[in-house]
């Protein structure tokens, strides 16, 4: 099967990286929108524009299925885009149901961290009515954390600084919160720093394997188990020809190494923020 998997940046990696893990035998197609990169401070229209060309670009590519690896175009666009087009549209959602059942009984509360277009999106709000039924969560806008990845800057002071102010502004501590939800793709590169300033009793929650057991159900493609090593890339050719995936950005295919390169940090990285939980 061919799967599309699209994002406004490099956030959908973490999906493509999960994807890798479950379904190594598949072909993809990854979109990074880099022209348009943030979505999640754009308006809804803007968003819903980008999407459609997007979806439309990767249907000429003759995929299977998409997966919107976005949470942010995924509230905007996915109903409008599965009434319009014919083949399965798989979205994100934050990961707020495994954060509740994880909490059980617990006293204690959930933190949903998201893009502020996903935080006011109704979509979000029906999903807690559903199932945060004793109200546990709160959210939590992190409107720069975007712009920090995909500048690759995942350890710095500054993005150190801007993370703990954030986490002030709701007294993020693991006294509070028994769980903290990545409601944004490109929140997973930051998995380190999160449990450096919470501790080691906030269980990091992100939506991707949720996502990909989803796209294995759709497609009706059977699921490897977690294997006790991670994936080893050391050359770009790792991910383009063991992975067979085609990588585009904003309608570019990328094909020099030197670009490829940036994809093949992308994935090792990700690889190490995976045991991070
Ligand atoms: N990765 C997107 C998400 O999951 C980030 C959107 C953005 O570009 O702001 O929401």
């Amino acid at each position: 099967m061919r799967i599309g998997i699209f994002d406004s940046g490099i956030g959908g990696l973490s999906v493509l990286n999960e994807a890798y893990h479950r379904f190594p035998d598949q072909e993809y197609i990854f979109y990074a929108d880099t022209r348009h990169v943030p979505y999640g401070t754009k308006s809804e229209n803007e968003i819903l524009h980008f999407v459609d060309e997007i979806v439309q670009f990767l249907i000429t590519k003759n995929v299977d299925a998409i997966v919107i690896a976005c949470n942010t175009a995924t509230s905007v666009a996915v109903a409008a885009m599965r009434e319009k087009y014919s083949l399965p549209i798989l979205g994100m959602e934050p990961a707020v149901k495994p954060a509740v059942e994880k909490n059980g009984d617990e006293d204690k509360r959930i933190l949903v961290m998201a893009t502020p277009v996903t935080i006011r999106e109704k979509k979000l709000a029906k999903l807690l009515m559903r199932v945060d039924v004793r109200h546990k969560a709160d959210l939590l806008e992190m409107p720069e954390l975007v712009c920090f990845a995909e500048r690759e800057e995942y350890d710095s002071d500054s993005v150190r600084d801007y993370v703990r102010q954030r986490f002030m502004t709701v007294n993020a501590t693991d006294e509070k919160y028994s769980s903290l939800v990545l409601g944004c793709t490109h929140f997973n590169y930051f998995k380190p720093m999160y449990r450096e300033i919470l501790g080691d009793k906030v269980q990091l929650i992100d939506g991707n394997y949720g996502t990909i057991r989803h796209l294995g159900e759709v497609l009706d493609i059977t699921m490897a188990k977690e294997g006790d090593s991670g994936l080893i890339f050391n050359t770009p050719q790792d991910i383009v020809v063991t992975f067979k995936t085609t990588y585009y950005e904003s309608g570019d295919e990328i094909t020099d190494n030197i670009r490829l390169s940036k994809y093949l940090r992308m994935h090792n990285r990700l690889e190490f923020v995976r045991n991070f939980h």
